[in-house]
């Protein structure tokens, strides 16, 4: 079974801590249908009382557990077996005009492996997705794509490969025919015959918004569908442009969770942009810190967020609200 944390008034069902952290006022942790533990959020995940809120606290790996106590406990990560390349980009560089935005970028998503890629706005997120799912032609360098070239190859002969990637992007309303229902938006990406409905509820849409233009939705609507889309056609790997930042905390756990799990269940590769880095360290393996369109620092997110080697990183990671400072009251 699932162990949850229950957050009161907002009533938030969650396994993620960095999200609870940040919302609740106070925790309630359960197993097995009986409150074992309830207090301040704060002192309940610094100073836990009960064994297993201790227990916890080792085993799920978060954004609120980083710092002090984690330095004690130390971070379990479940070990994911991780395969072969999907995309390899080497040498990617982007300009446009005199400004070049992408600076020899390398960088490498295996099977079944979750990267993140953070860095303040404007670093060049955007654009190394942009150049990665082929949207735009590198200046130099090249993409590789489950082991053949990828950039540099006419769209035409991309296409019979095209379902095996798929973006979720940043303003999703620029993605969809703005004539196109939800409901023909899913269906167009799942195989013939294969209902709309349950891929919508998996991602926490109701019946209510098959008939729907794009423009009749709200932002966390319209990245749901993003995201129902890009699950559709079972890609081998997702690259995921700030997908839950149009959510709001809830629906983002529930969309962080989905995504969590369809790396576990269907083996799926995701690159995960954010500028949250206390999402990116629940969810990657490994991150890229990237400034001013280069690679500044990458390596497992255990690593880099704790012993981060970069002044930028550094700077990035005491931007982000920490158990030591009053959670959820500094943003
Ligand atoms: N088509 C374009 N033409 C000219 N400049 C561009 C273009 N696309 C992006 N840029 C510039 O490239 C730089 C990087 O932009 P990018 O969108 O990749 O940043 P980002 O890291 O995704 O930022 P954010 O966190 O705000 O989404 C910015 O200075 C942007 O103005
Ligand atoms: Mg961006």
């Amino acid at each position: 079974m699932r162990h949850r944390f229950l957050a009161v008034p907002a009533v938030l069902l969650s396994h993620d801590l960095a999200v609870v952290a940040r919302l609740a006022d106070r925790v309630l942790v359960m197993r097995d249908g009986v409150v074992l533990e309830n207090g301040g959020t704060a002192t309940l995940l610094s100073a836990p009382d009960h064994p297993y809120t201790k227990e916890l606290l080792t085993a799920v790996p978060s954004a609120a557990t980083r710092g002090r106590r984690l330095a004690e406990v130390g971070h379990i990560r479940p070990a994911e077996p991780v395969g072969e390349p999907v995309i390899e980009a080497r040498g990617l560089r982007k300009r446009y005009g005199k400004q070049t935005v992408v600076a020899d970028v390398d960088l490498t998503v295996r099977r079944g492996e979750i990267v993140g890629l953070v860095g303040e706005s404007g670093s060049g997120k955007t654009s190394v997705a942009q150049l990665l799912f082929g949207l735009v032609a590198p200046t130099s360098g090249t993409v590789t794509f489950e082991g053949a070239p990828w950039s540099g190859v006419p769209e035409r002969r991309r296409r019979s490969r095209r379902r095996r990637l798929q973006l979720i992007s940043q303003d999703p309303l620029s993605s969809f025919d703005p004539r196109w229902t939800v409901r023909r938006i899913v269906a167009e990406a799942l195989p013939r015959g294969v209902p709309v409905e349950p891929l919508l509820d998996r991602v926490g849409l109701g019946p209510d918004v098959l008939d729907r233009h794009p423009r009749q939705l709200s932002g966390g609507q319209r990245q749901r569908v993003a995201i129902a889309r890009a699950l559709a056609p079972r890609p081998i790997l997702i690259i995921c442009d700030e997908p839950v930042s149009a959510l709001d905390v809830s629906v983002q756990a529930q969309v962080l969770d989905l995504l969590a799990d369809i790396r576990a269940t269907d083996g799926t590769a995701l690159l995960f942009i954010s500028h949250d880095l206390g999402v990116v360290h629940h969810l990657a393996d490994r991150v890229l810190v990237m400034k001013d369109g280069a690679v500044v620092e990458s390596g497992p997110v255990d690593e880099v967020f704790h012993q981060p080697s970069h002044d930028y990183t550094r700077a990035l990671l005491d931007a982000v609200p920490t158990l030591e400072t009053p959670v959820g009251r500094n943003r």
